[in-house]
């Protein structure tokens, strides 16, 4: 994975500000209707949060030590939230079709494959995190 190109790419699709949260909710909500319930109504302030958490992400990217115990956090979250295990791959297609859309004629397998395995290391340190008994 080439920390450099994501955030390279993430530098680029994250010009396009609020956009960027509002497509990536309407793609997840058209392909996956029944997520849509376990948002509170009001969106806004869950695309500022979804887009401040990406850049924290992606900006520590190659950075573990910090990167790790802010997932597990998130991830012990989202339990909270009553998201399941099986609604990590869910998001990350919405992701990725979303940062391709946004990236435009940059967008290439080089990217796609880097992005899909940094969200796979998200996913997976996150969802360890909420299947943890709480200590
Ligand atoms: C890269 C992975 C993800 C990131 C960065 C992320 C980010 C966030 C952030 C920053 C919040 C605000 C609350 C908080 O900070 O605790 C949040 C809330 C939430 N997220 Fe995620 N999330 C991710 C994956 C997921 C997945 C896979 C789902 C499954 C559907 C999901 C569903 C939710 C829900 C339901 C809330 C609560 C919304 C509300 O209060 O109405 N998230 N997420």
């Amino acid at each position: 994975m080439d920390a450099q190109r994501l955030k390279e790419n993430f530098a680029l699709v994250g010009g396009n500000g609020i956009d960027v949260a509002e497509y990536f909710y309407a793609d997840l909500f058209e392909k996956n209707p029944r997520l849509r319930s376990l948002f509170s109504g009001a969106m806004a302030k869950q695309h500022e949060k979804l887009l401040t958490a990406l850049a924290h992400i992606v900006e520590s990217v190659d950075d573990e030590a910090a990167l790790v115990p802010y997932l597990r956090d998130l991830g012990r979250r989202h339990d909270g939230f009553g998201v399941a295990a099986e609604y990590y791959p869910q998001v990350g297609a919405s992701l990725i079709a979303t940062l391709a859309h946004f990236s435009g004629p940059a967008w290439n397998e080089d990217l796609e494959r880097d992005w899909t395995a940094a969200y796979g290391v998200v996913a997976q340190v996150m969802q360890e995190a909420a299947a943890e008994p709480v200590a």
